[in-house]
């Protein structure tokens, strides 16, 4: 069994998505561990997305972030952090395929909905950071 850090993000806290989002990992079989909404501060924000820091983008992201809830989540499954990246699709906007949770509900590269650790080392880094009491 693995476990995998995931967030909705805040446009999607605010699109009222997070039961559509977590039906689809539910779905497929993946189980709730833990789950909170926060108001990300602007320390969390860039710690959690430090190894974007000399990104272009780093700024925009890390308003957008914290620009309203998000809900924080740890699921667990065989090949949780595959299967979520899987089912919530490409970054890119343009690249995110119909089916995925990006490709169905993404509107920009920027609001693209969902978070999810991408290895093993950024799941353990990121659960620590987000649910230390687990
Ligand atoms: S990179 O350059 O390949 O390392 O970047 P990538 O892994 O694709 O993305 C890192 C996180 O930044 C978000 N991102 C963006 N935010 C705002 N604007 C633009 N243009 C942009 N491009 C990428 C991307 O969604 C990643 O965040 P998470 O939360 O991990 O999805």
């Amino acid at each position: 069994m693995e476990r995998t850090f995931v967030m909705v993000k805040p446009d999607g806290v605010k699109r009222g998505l997070i039961g559509a989002i977590l039906q689809r990992y539910e779905q497929k079989g993946l189980k709730l561990v833990a789950a909170k909404l926060v108001n990300v501060s602007r320390e969390l924000a860039e710690e959690h997305y430090r190894e974007h820091f000399s990104k272009p983008f780093f700024n925009e992201l890390i308003e957008y972030i914290t620009s309203g809830p998000v809900f924080a989540m740890v699921l667990e499954g065989e090949n949780a952090i595959k299967l979520v990246r899987l089912l919530n699709g490409a970054t890119k906007v343009e690249e995110a395929l119909p089916g995925t949770i990006r490709g169905d509900f993404a509107t920009s590269t920027t609001y693209n909905l969902v978070h999810a650790s991408d290895s093993p080392e950024s799941a353990r880094r990121e659960i620590k950071l987000w649910f230390p009491e687990l």
